[in-house]
Parts: structure tokens; sequence; C-alpha cells
């Protein structure tokens, strides 16, 4: 299945299904014919796939370089940046040449965030390999590194020249790693498109591609219409502001995917309160299904303020994005002190 992108900066095409990764040359071949690749991945990846992609460039006579990091967020920060900028330098990466992301959101966030910035900008191909990786962080060019303060507050947007999404990759993940990716692909479905969340009731496991390609087309429709997120794109957001403030909580023990289904929740019943909508039942009831912890261990207050910290807090509001019906979601501002006394009601 082929979706195409089309931003002001760049269109580009996302293949997705099983066995996509026998479009990798032609794609090279379209955008990036004769480059040199410099691919960048973790070391769990690289020893799962041991030479797959080096082979398959290989074969087809193109050359590369490999920059292998240790697998995890903490990985995502300026020196393993850096230290890839000078490790293509000194291969001799050229402004001409390209970089191949092979893994999880961390090497497409990192390998995309170096591409924009190699000599000012060079070509960049992403092959996620996580489920989260192909649905969300792959396709809408946003790329970052955490910083100290914070995760994501060193980034740009690069849009990809092309994506690989072959589901095959998710039959080695683990169970909880694809878990988090369902959560994404879970919340496309609540904000927008009731279809999928139907489908997405018995399970994904019968229609894992049209989810993945389902999941990227509204992605796409998203991005399309506000590259830049300056408006519309914010719904992407839904469950991530609270979710955010729990993983921040948690010192990051709690992962990203796990945070935004109970960030989900907590936005539904938020909703409820606010006389928005009363979906909170089945909200839950299918996060439950998919084996999401939806407890809360942190008080109204502690959320509140860690929410506000959030580097979407425009001012003294935050905007929320609030299911409205299945398929449909709204963005509600509010201000820090009505925050606490709401989630108070939620939690
Ligand atoms: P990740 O990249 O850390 O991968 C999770 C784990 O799975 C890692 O240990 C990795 O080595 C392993 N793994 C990857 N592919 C595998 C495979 N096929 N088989 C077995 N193991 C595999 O995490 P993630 O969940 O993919 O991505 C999270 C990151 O994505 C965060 O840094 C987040 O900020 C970022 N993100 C970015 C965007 C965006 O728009 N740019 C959107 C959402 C998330
Ligand atoms: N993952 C949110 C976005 O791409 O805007």
């Amino acid at each position: 299945m082929i979706t195409e992108v089309k931003t002001p900066s760049r269109s580009y095409e996302v293949i997705s299904k099983s066995g996509a990764l026998c479009s990798l040359i032609p794609t090279l071949d379209k955008v990036a014919r004769g480059s040199r690749i410099a691919i960048i991945t973790d070391d769990k990846v690289d020893s799962i796939y041991k030479g797959r992609i080096e082979s398959i460039l290989g074969d087809a006579g193109y050359r590369f370089v490999k920059f292998v990091i240790k697998n995890g967020e903490a990985s995502k920060n300026p020196e393993t940046l850096f230290a890839f900028l000078e490790f293509m330098a000194s291969e001799g990466i050229t402004r001409s040449d390209c970089v191949l992301a092979f893994g999880g959101g961390v090497v497409g966030d990192l390998g995309g965030f170096a591409a924009s910035v190699y000599q000012r900008g060079i070509k960049l191909i992403q092959v996620p390999t996580t489920l989260l990786a192909m649905v969300d962080s792959s396709v809408g060019g946003k790329t970052a590194v955490d910083l100290k303060a914070g995760k994501n507050l060193a980034g740009s947007f690069w849009q990809p020249f092309g994506v690989i999404c072959d589901t095959d990759f998710t039959k080695t993940l683990p169970k909880d790693v694809f878990r988090d990716g369902c959560a994404e692909v879970i919340k496309y479905g609540v904000i927008l498109d009731a279809t999928l969340f139907e489908r997405l009731k018995s399970g994904i496991d019968g229609c894992l591609e049209y989810a993945v390609t389902r999941s990227i087309a509204l992605k796409r429709d998203v991005v399309e219409a506000d590259e830049k997120d300056t408006g519309a794109r914010a719904i992407l957001n839904f469950g991530h502001t609270f979710g955010h403030a729990i993983e921040k909580l948690s010192r990051f023990e709690v992962s990203h995917g796990s945070a935004v289904a109970k960030g989900m929740l907590i936005a539904s019943s938020a909703a409820g309160q606010l006389g928005i909508s009363d979906l909170t039942d089945q909200i839950r009831g299918i996060l439950l299904s998919y084996g999401f912890d939806l407890s809360c261990p942190y008080g109204a207050s502690e959320v509140a303020i860690a929410a506000m910290s959030d580097k979407k807090r425009s001012g003294e509001a935050i905007n929320l994005i609030l299911p409205e019906k299945i398929g449909k979601c709204v963005q509600y501002p509010i201000k820090a002190s009505e925050l606490c006394s709401l989630l108070e009601a939620c939690l």
C-alpha cells in the first residue's frame, strides 16, 4: 500500500505492508540513486536483523556505512547526535548522500535530526521497526533529541524522502513495545476514525496491515493540513498531555504507550465531566482489552503541575484534546487554575 504525503516542504511515499522492505531499493533508486547511505540503527535491532539492510544495499550496488547506538531513550541526546554527525563527516558523507534510519522512534528521531542538520540537510529514508515508529514517528517530519530539561526539546521539521513500513518487523517486538504502538493506533481511531476503532475492538492481529496503513493515512491528512504543528496537528496529542505528565512523574518508568493509554482515559473522563461526551466506558474497555494498566498512581495536583510544564502549553492555558464522539475530537483550552479541579473529578 502506498500513501502519498504532500507537504509544503516535501512530497514522499510511505509504503506499508508485510514484505515492504523489498521496496527499499526502488525507493532509493527514485530519490537517492548513486548516494552513499549512512545507516543509523540501534544495537538490539542490529543484532536481530544482522546484515539484512547491508546485504540489500550491497546487492544493489549501494555503498554504505553504519553507525550503531545503544537501544533506548537514553541515547536520544545531543552527545549521540554529534557522535553520528562526526561519524558521517569522518566517513566523507556528502550533501548528496542519504541517512537511512533503521529502528524504532529513537533511531528515527535522532537519525532524522542528524539528516536535517548535516551539511544543512541531506536526504533521509525511514525504515521503522516498531509499531509506534510505523504509525507515528516515521511520518510527518518531526525529529528531535532530548535535553536534560526534558524530552524532544531540540529538534527540527525534516520530512523524509521515503518511508518503508514493513509490518513483518513487528514479529520480533517484545509484547510491551508492540502494545505501546497499539495505544497510538487506538488514538487514531478515537480522534479520527470510528471504523478503525470498531475493527480494533476485535484485536489488531487480524488487521495489522490495515491498521498501520489507515493510521498512516490519518496522520498524513493531519500533517498535510498543518505541517509545522501550529494548529490542527495538535489533535495528535490526544492522551499525550496527561500521558507525558505521567511519564515524567514516573521518571520514564511508565512507558510512552502505557502513559498515553492512561492519558486517553483521563481525557475521556474529562470530556465526560465537561459534558462533551460520555465515552469513558468504551475507551476504558478497548484499552483494557489490549492489556493496558490504566491505574494512575499520581494525584490530581501532581498531574496538573506536570501537564502545565509541557512544552505545548501556551501562556497560562493548556490545550486539551477531548473526544466528542468516536472518530471526532475537539480542542479545549483550559486555564491552569481550572485544570487541577477538573482532574480531581477524573482521577
Ligand atoms: P524505541 O526506538 O526505543 O524502541 C523500543 C525498543 O524496541 C528498543 O529497545 C528497540 O531496540 C527495540 N526494537 C525496535 N525494533 C525492534 C524489532 N523489530 N524487534 C525487536 N526489538 C525492536 O521506541 P519507540 O517506541 O519505537 O519510539 C519512541 C520514541 O519515538 C520516543 O523517543 C518518542 O519521543 C518518539 N516519537 C516521535 C514521534 C515523532 O513524530 N517524531 C512520534 C511519537 C514518538
Ligand atoms: N506525534 C505527534 C505529531 O507528529 O505531531
